[in-house]
């Protein structure tokens, strides 16, 4: 077999291969970084542990004890990350969550306990949701008929933004996709003066199998789904809706979850939105890039990297992710010359 000759001379083509010769070249030309800073760890904290227990669908990620939880916050800290977002994992559950509310509950104990320790050296974020809290497992509170009841959730809701602000919490993180919801929380903080905490609006946020390894994170005990709340994975133009009410109603950032599956739902808000936009990828998203790694299918590392590497490039001013702590001190110890594109 012969090869196809090329003419004499070089072909008539435009060579963007030239930008891609030399690392030097291909750092000058790069678009988009990565910083330890636009990382956000989410953290689970479990009442009554004393020590941190493994979750066993998330290698490397665990239920905290109220130590390990200080001290796994203290080395993300130093290592670097923008902020920590905490969820609880309460002994007691009942119908309308009851722990979410009590600043004795396990949350509240544990951002009062962070804030303490970490003062104003790092964003100090609360997941504002019902579903940790609640025996069904649904993110609000049930009405007569067994469906979530959107009004009277918000009243929840109100209740558990002053107990996570009086604890210490800069941030919150409404995620239970009520209507109204950023309207009702910012009114309520207002009302009580916290004027300075700020709401990371969980906007769209899609029904999703990729939650699958946060069931057995937080005990969940639901045994539906939320379709009747969270987004249908179908839709993109209604997340462009719920931007416009988030920011209408005051929210400060807003967020896309899960991350990698819904890039574009991403890239579309980061185009239309006044305020910084993040996502978050979630349980599933960490489950399989750890699962593929484990097998030596992929390597582990860049992975992880050039997947955050595609949250900045689609628009995300932060990322929440489970590898934030592990990343932060990757850099901080300095990436090595073969993964010069992500530094
Ligand atoms: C609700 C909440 C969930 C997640 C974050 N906040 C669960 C859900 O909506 O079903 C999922 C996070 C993840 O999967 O990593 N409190």
């Amino acid at each position: 077999m012969t090869l196809p000759q090329p003419t004499p001379g070089p072909l008539p083509v435009d060579r963007p291969r030239r930008l891609r010769r030399s690392a030097a070249m291909r750092s000058l030309v790069r678009e988009h970084t990565l910083r330890p800073a636009d990382l956000v760890l989410p953290m689970f904290v479990r009442e009554g542990a004393t020590e941190a227990r493994p979750i066993t669908s998330m290698p490397g990620v665990s239920q905290h004890s109220m130590d390990s939880l200080v001290r796994a916050a203290v080395e993300a800290v130093e290592n670097g990350v923008g902020g920590l977002m905490l969820f609880g994992v309460p002994e007691h559950k009942d119908a309308v969550g009851s722990g979410a509310t009590d600043p004795d509950g396990i949350l509240n104990r544990a951002l009062a306990r962070l804030r303490g320790e970490l003062g104003d050296a790092t964003v100090v974020m609360a997941d504002l949701c019902l579903d940790e809290f609640t025996d069904h497992g649904h993110c609000g509170v049930l009405d007569s008929d067994g469906v979530v009841d959107n009004d009277a959730t918000l009243l929840r809701y109100r209740e558990m933004a002053l107990a996570q602000a009086e604890a210490g919490a800069h941030l919150l993180g409404p995620s239970g996709m009520m209507d109204g919801q950023i309207a009702a929380i910012r009114d309520a903080l207002d009302g009580a003066g916290h004027l300075d905490v700020a709401l990371y609006a969980y906007t769209a946020k899609y029904a999703s199998a990729f939650f699958g390894p946060f069931r057995e994170a937080v005990d969940s005990s639901l045994t539906g789904d939320r379709r009747s709340y969270q987004q249908d994975p179908a839709n993109g133009r209604e997340a462009l809706r719920e931007l416009a009410l988030d920011v209408d109603e005051g929210a400060d950032l807003v967020m896309v979850k899960p991350g990698l599956p819904y890039l574009d739902v991403l890239r579309d808000l980061a185009a239309a939105s006044p305020v910084p936009v993040g996502a978050y990828q979630v349980s599933g998203e960490y489950a399989m890039i750890e699962a593929a790694a484990a097998n030596g299918w992929v390597d582990r590392q860049r992975t992880v990297l050039e997947s955050l590497l595609a949250f900045r490039r689609a628009g995300a001013s932060t990322v929440l992710t489970y590898h934030a702590s592990e990343v932060a001190g990757w850099f901080r110890a300095g990436l090595p010359e073969q993964l010069a594109e992500f530094r």
